[in-house]
């Protein structure tokens, strides 16, 4: 998909990765950006593109209707981006059940729940590309990251799975599986992390290239190398980090 003169959508836009996707799409010449956040006077004013090109929208993936108005508003995208996600650190069977709830809620529902609402628009349009993103703990689960890895994988399985029935609407749901990114997310982890910018920019690559899979850093590209040849390794590896 060319990205220039594209009309697209992100989640969780804005800070972190959605943020630095914003720019990116931005500068690559997307006609239109809808950068969604479930406070829209969060957005950083001066580190956006200009009111022509971008439009700020409240979405909150807890709350349905605010998923049906941002579809019936944004009713011109082809290129929609499920951002928005949250990190529960934790072992997943020491974890309050509500925990394990409110992140599969975040990571994986509400990914559901933007795609179908999001499908039939980008249909419309005359098809286009949905990229979730996903995170290597889709593939393999570190012990502390259980709550997280568990519902990341469940978004991996919906994935396939909307990949699989998106097809005949000429929609490529593709995936990225990020490492460790520096954003308030992984604040807490102390190991290499890659910059926003530098994950946002192989993004769009990856998207302008339609890669099913997109590793877009370093460890990342690592784990994809084990998870290619031997994926029982990578589980093996990850399980004690
Ligand atoms: N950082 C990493 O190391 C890393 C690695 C692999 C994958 N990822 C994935 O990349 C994506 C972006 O992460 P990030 O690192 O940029 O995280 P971040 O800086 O913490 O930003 C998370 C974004 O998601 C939004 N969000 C959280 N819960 C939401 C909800 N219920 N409804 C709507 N929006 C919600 C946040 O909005 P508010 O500002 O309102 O909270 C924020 O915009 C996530 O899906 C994450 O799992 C991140």
């Amino acid at each position: 998909m060319q990205i220039e003169g594209a009309i697209a959508l992100v989640t969780g836009a804005n800070r972190g990765i959605g943020l630095a996707l914003v720019q990116a799409l931005a500068e690559g010449g997307a006609r239109h950006i809808y950068g969604t956040a479930r406070n829209p006077e969060s957005f950083p004013p001066g580190e956006l593109p200009p009111p022509a090109q971008f439009s700020a929208l409240r979405l909150d993936l807890s709350d349905g209707e605010s998923i049906e108005d941002v579809a019936a508003l944004a009713n011109d995208v082809t290129l929609l981006i499920n951002n928005a996600g949250s990190l529960s650190g934790g072992a997943l069977l020491a974890a309050p059940p509500e925990a394990i709830r409110g992140e599969m809620a975040t990571n994986c529902f509400g990914l559901i729940e933007v795609t179908r609402l999001f499908a039939p628009v980008i249909a419309r349009n005359g098809g286009g590309v949905i990229l979730n993103m996903l995170s290597v703990s889709s593939l393999a689960s570190a012990p502390d990251l259980g709550i997280y890895a568990t519902s990341k994988a469940a978004a991996w399985a919906a994935t396939q799975a909307m990949r699989t029935s998106l097809a005949a609407d000429n929609i490529r749901v593709l995936s990225a599986f990020p490492g460790p990114v520096d954003t308030d997310m992984s604040s807490e982890l102390e190991v290499r992390k890659a910059s926003p910018g530098s994950v946002a920019e192989a993004l769009i690559a990856g998207i302008e290239r339609e890669d099913p899979e997109i590793f877009p850093d370093d460890m990342a590209r690592q784990a994809e190398a084990v998870w290619r040849s031997d994926p029982a390794m990578l589980i093996r590896q990850f399980s004690v980090l």
